[in-house]
């Protein structure tokens, strides 16, 4: 029984930790994809920021080796969360068959954390095909031609990244996808956050009601500015 209750502490332990790492790289996205908003309200059309943005992550020694990471926290995270979302079920099972009723004043996103989940991964993987694949040259693309671009006092050159996600968000269906995905992500986020810092044992009485209101700010920065960039691509630039 200890076993058992170490292995499912050790489990949450590894997903909080890899959530807050996942939650660390979004604050990241998030600031290299205000680039495009910064070049739109510029009026730069050859995407001069989102682009030396984009090159920069890609050139960047540290950033490839923070590359596979993300992909593992991202599968750590994944697996663990349906572990233990199934261990709980059955768990809850029969006490739920027992007592007949739902847990009371748990708030919806805590309750919906796996079909949120869901809904995010199946947004992930129709945004790495239409972006990273490309970038990457799994996927064929119209490239265009290479752009030139201020980089750090000099100029570089590379491709024009700024074009494929400007010529993407002219299509509404997906500019509604990413909406769906930023909200999905807000909600999940909003509980995810505050949860994981509890897993940690970052749980005394004074900081616990704070936390939750960092996580909604959190989920509101993360899921309001994917969903107000993918937005402003689409009615403005
Ligand atoms: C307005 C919304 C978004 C835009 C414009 C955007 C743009 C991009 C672009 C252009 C790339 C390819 C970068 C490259 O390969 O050089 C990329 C990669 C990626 N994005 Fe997004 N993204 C958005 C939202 C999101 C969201 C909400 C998530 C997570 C839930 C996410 C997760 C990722 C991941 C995991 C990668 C691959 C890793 C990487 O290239 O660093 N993105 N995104």
């Amino acid at each position: 029984m200890s076993n058992l209750l170490t292995a499912s502490i050790g489990r949450k332990l590894l997903m909080s930790v890899s959530g807050l790492f996942l939650i660390l790289f979004l604050f990241v996205h998030l600031i290299l994809n205000s680039f495009l908003l910064l070049d739109g309200v510029m009026g730069f059309q050859e995407g001069q920021f989102f682009n030396a943005g984009v090159h920069f992550m890609g050139t960047n020694p540290l950033i490839k080796v923070i590359e596979p990471m993300l992909a593992l926290g991202f599968l750590i995270h994944i697996i663990y969360s349906l572990i233990l979302t199934f261990q709980n079920m059955k768990a809850r099972g029969s006490q739920s068959y027992a007592s007949g009723k739902k847990t009371s004043g748990v708030e919806w996103a805590s309750e919906n954390m796996l079909v949120l989940g869901i809904a995010i991964v199946s947004f992930l993987a129709i945004h790495i095909f239409n972006f990273y694949m490309k970038m990457k040259g799994h996927i064929e693309w119209e490239a265009g031609p290479l752009v030139k671009f201020p980089f750090f006092g000099t100029e570089a050159e590379g491709e024009n990244a700024y074009a494929l996600v400007h010529e993407t968000f002219k299509i509404l269906p997906i500019v509604l996808l990413y909406i769906v995905g930023s909200v999905a992500l807000a909600f999940h986020l909003a509980h995810g956050f505050w949860s994981s810092f509890q897993t940690i044992g970052w749980n005394n009485t004074k900081w616990m009601p704070r936390m939750r209101v960092i996580s909604n700010v959190v989920a509101i920065i993360l899921g309001g500015g994917f969903t107000v960039i993918a937005a402003a691509q689409y009615l403005f630039f």
